[in-house]
């Protein structure tokens, strides 16, 4: 297959590179995929005429991975027409080209589409209340897609991305704690981690998975982050604890740490279709969250 990946630097991107590089988990009988990593400069989202001419120059792709989005979350209140562009329109786009081009198409949501009301975990098929400009330009993302693409495409919504890469909640909670003795995290937002380079080997499992490669398949929707339920108070103890970082982590609940936009009390989903349909195997979020910072010290 001959497989785009957008978003070449952010943290998904980079890390479906660094896995595909690695090789260990492509070790199928198929012929091997021919991967094209791509960024804004050769392929804007924001702009539908470079989108068109990035298709229009470049020969048919099997398979496009859709990793790029906006995805400032606080700055998307300020900036909901370019965070619309890129995560909404521009993935209506692609799901038209993908169609017309009848290409496969496995595109990245989030667990900010819903309100976070609800005491269970969520199911695929909850419905979806988004509660900020960028949680909205994703559903609405995800629905343009289900519209021009009711075949052949696979939507993942992940939770709390993290990674080696780029700034995330593991990057400022090593810079905070470097520079503070004590810190205050939310406690009262519950959700589960998801380490990038997880989600990466999830997404190669499932190109290699003769369900998704070989039959057409109605578009679907899964749930993906690591195991485990926690507060990003807790989230952020672990990455002291790992790191031997001697700061104090106090609680504080989300209402007395306003931010611009307002974050769902908890995310926390089921993963039990992309486990029974693919076959995943889903780590833990403290084994993933050690794997990581392993890296990180081997990098310092
Ligand atoms: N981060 C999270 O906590 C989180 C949680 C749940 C779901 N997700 C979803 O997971 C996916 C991957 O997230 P991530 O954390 O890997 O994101 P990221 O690190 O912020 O990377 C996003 C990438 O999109 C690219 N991009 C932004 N605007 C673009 C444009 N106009 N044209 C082309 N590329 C553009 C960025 O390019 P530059 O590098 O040039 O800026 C960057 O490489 C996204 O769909 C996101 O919504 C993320």
């Amino acid at each position: 297959m001959r497989i785009l990946i957008t978003g070449k630097n952010g943290q998904l991107g980079r890390s479906i590179q660094k896995t595909v590089n690695t090789g260990t988990k492509i070790d199928n009988n198929q012929s091997p995929n021919e991967y094209i990593f791509v960024g804004r400069e050769d392929l804007d989202l924001s702009s539908e005429s470079s989108i068109s001419h990035y298709f229009g120059n470049n020969e048919k792709f099997d398979l496009i991975i859709n990793c790029a989005a906006y995805t400032q979350v606080d700055k998307a209140e300020q900036d909901a027409e370019l965070a619309n562009q890129i995560n909404h329109l521009a993935v209506k786009q692609l799901a038209s080209i993908a169609s017309n081009q009848q290409s496969r198409l496995i595109h990245i949501s989030t667990d900010y589409v819903f309100d976070g009301e609800s005491n269970k975990s969520y199911l695929e098929t909850d419905t979806p209340n988004p509660i900020n400009a960028y949680s909205r330009t994703k559903l609405a993302g995800e629905k343009a897609l289900q519209t021009l693409m009711p075949m052949n495409a696979l939507v993942i919504r992940a939770s709390w991305l993290y990674s080696e890469y780029g700034n995330n909640f593991v990057s400022t909670m090593l810079k905070l704690g470097k520079e503070r003795d004590e810190i205050s995290v939310v406690n009262d937002q519950m959700g589960s981690p998801t380490y990038a380079t997880d989600l990466a080997n999830a997404i190669l499992e499932i190109i290699k998975n003769k369900k998704f490669r070989d039959v057409a398949q109605t578009t679907q929707i899964y749930n993906y982050s690591n195991e485990g339920e926690i507060s990003w108070h807790e989230f952020a103890k672990e990455i002291f604890k790992l790191a031997e970082i001697d700061c104090k982590v106090s609680p504080i609940k989300a209402q007395r740490y306003p931010t611009p936009a307002k974050r769902p009390r908890n995310t926390l989903m089921k993963k039990d279709k992309i486990v029974k349909v693919f076959n995943i195997k889903i780590s833990n979020w403290k084994s993933s969250l050690n794997t990581c910072m392993t890296i990180l010290k081997k990098q310092q």
